[in-house]
């Protein structure tokens, strides 16, 4: 899919994913001092939001407009005089990301589904705009979903399991702390289903 598809798929539906933040960036954000954020396709922005009622200050991107100009409305609406905590921007996220290098405590990717060229492209920016000592948390859809798991994409090129993940980041300055599957349980319509997600917490060097 590229901007203009996530674009229609924004347009056609008034929320397509929660508004509440993915439960495993609340797991292992909670534990960090809230400082500066940038999550990098933000999407609808539940997780920016939720960043910045926990006290970060955060730049959210995604290439799509549709969704950025969504995440402006629902931080006014959530966070209210407190919704410049959270500044959307329209950028691609294989390309340097908005603010400069290290010019971040903790960059997010949470359901970023790019092939393997523009993921490696799109982490290493995130590991480029965190300052040493700070964290990028990436979470995806393992490729064990496609046998074992619940939903996420079919295309297994844009799937990655904990230990491709961190090959991707191999001669980065950055080291894995958590490199897990976590299972995320789903209703559905056909009842309860346990999604499996790749989920990396890596610390800059
Ligand atoms: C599955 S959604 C996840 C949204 C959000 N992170 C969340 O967890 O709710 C994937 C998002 O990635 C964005 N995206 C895909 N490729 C991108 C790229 N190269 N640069 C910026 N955003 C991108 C899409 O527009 C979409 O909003």
């Amino acid at each position: 899919m590229d901007a203009k598809d996530w674009d229609e798929r924004y347009a056609a539906t008034d929320l397509v994913w929660s508004a509440e933040p993915n439960r495993f960036v609340a797991e292992l954000v909670s534990p960090l001092t809230p400082g500066t954020a940038i999550d990098i396709a933000a999407g609808e922005g539940r997780n920016a939001i939720w960043l910045a009622q926990q006290g970060w200050t955060v730049t959210a991107t995604d290439y799509s407009s549709v969704a950025v100009d969504r995440m402006r409305a629902r931080a006014q609406a959530v966070l209210g005089e407190d919704a410049g905590r959270v500044t959307p921007l329209v950028a691609d996220a294989t390309v340097a990301a908005p603010g400069g290098p290290a010019a971040y405590d903790l960059a997010l990717f949470c359901y970023l589904q790019l092939p393997p060229a523009e993921w490696r492209a799109a982490l290493r920016q995130g590991v480029e705009a965190v300052r040493p000592g700070g964290h990028v948390l990436a979470i995806g859809h393992s490729a064990r979903n496609l046998t074992e798991g619940w939903g996420g994409p079919s295309a297994r090129e844009v799937l990655y399991d904990p230990d491709e993940v961190v090959d991707a980041v191999d001669g980065l300055p950055v080291e894995a702390e958590h490199a897990d599957i976590r299972v995320r349980p789903v209703e559905t319509e056909d009842g309860p289903r346990e999604a499996l997600d790749t989920v990396v917490m890596l610390r800059r060097t």
